[in-house]
């Protein structure tokens, strides 16, 4: 992962079961996003130390992951502990995962640039939110914000008004309605937007206007024009 943002959204919390993995791209860099069985997040590289298979593909053991491939199992540090063909081995130091850190804000799942990203620069928390929705757009993290700066909410006509939280955390405020977008920078030209809204807020009208953005943002300036 490049340097910046220092913390980077890779999932609405409740889209991760606790003993599950999904995959998760920031910044092109594939990342495993998994939970142990006492619902820790973990943020790893998602490539198998031994040949690479993705860690995504692998099942969560009580609070070890395992590849899918020829099952070596990994500690929540990231090290491996056991290796089902030599089960006596122990285990050389050397083969770990390259961990990220992690952690759990206003309902999302963030991965620090490092293991050791700074947890004060993450957002500050909020209480009362509900889960919108992820949506998931090919398109530049610079053209989101601009449509989501434009595009009224729910039982608006007009903009709503805009504040960044952070430099990936943004929030739009029409009327009663208050929406909180933390976006995710996949690559050059694809982007994804977690959504949270205050309590009480239109869930599924804002579920609903999630998806008329994403035909917005990836309708070619030329054709919106
Ligand atoms: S590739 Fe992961 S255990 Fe072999």
């Amino acid at each position: 992962m490049t340097s910046q943002p220092i913390w980077s959204p890779v999932a609405l919390s409740n889209m991760v079961e606790p003993s599950t993995s999904t995959g998760a791209v920031v910044n092109g860099a594939e990342l495993v996003v998994w939970r142990d069985s006492s619902g820790k997040a973990h943020v790893w590289e998602d490539r198998c130390p031994h040949r690479g298979m993705r860690m995504s593909f692998g099942f969560v053991r009580g609070d070890h992951l395992a590849c899918l491939y020829h099952g070596w199992q990994y500690d929540t540090a990231g090290q491996c502990s056991h290796i089902p063909a030599h089960p006596q081995l122990e285990v050389p130091q050397t083969i770990r995962m390259q961990t990220f850190a992690a952690a759990e804000r206003n309902g999302i799942i963030w991965a620090g640039a490092t293991a050791d990203a700074n947890a004060a620069l993450l957002p500050a928390e909020r209480t009362g939110l509900v889960t919108v929705r992820s949506l998931y757009a090919d398109c530049t993290s610079a053209k989101a914000l601009k449509v989501l700066a434009a595009t009224p909410l729910p039982g608006s006509a007009d903009a709503p008004t805009v504040e960044a939280i952070t430099e990936n955390y943004v929030s739009l405020t029409s009327g009663p309605i208050r929406l909180l977008v933390a976006i995710q920078i996949m690559g050059e030209e694809k982007t994804a937007l977690h959504m949270m809204a205050t309590e009480g807020a239109p869930v599924a009208a804002l579920a609903r206007y999630a998806q008329d953005l994403r035909l917005i943002l990836e309708t070619p300036v030329a054709e919106a024009a």
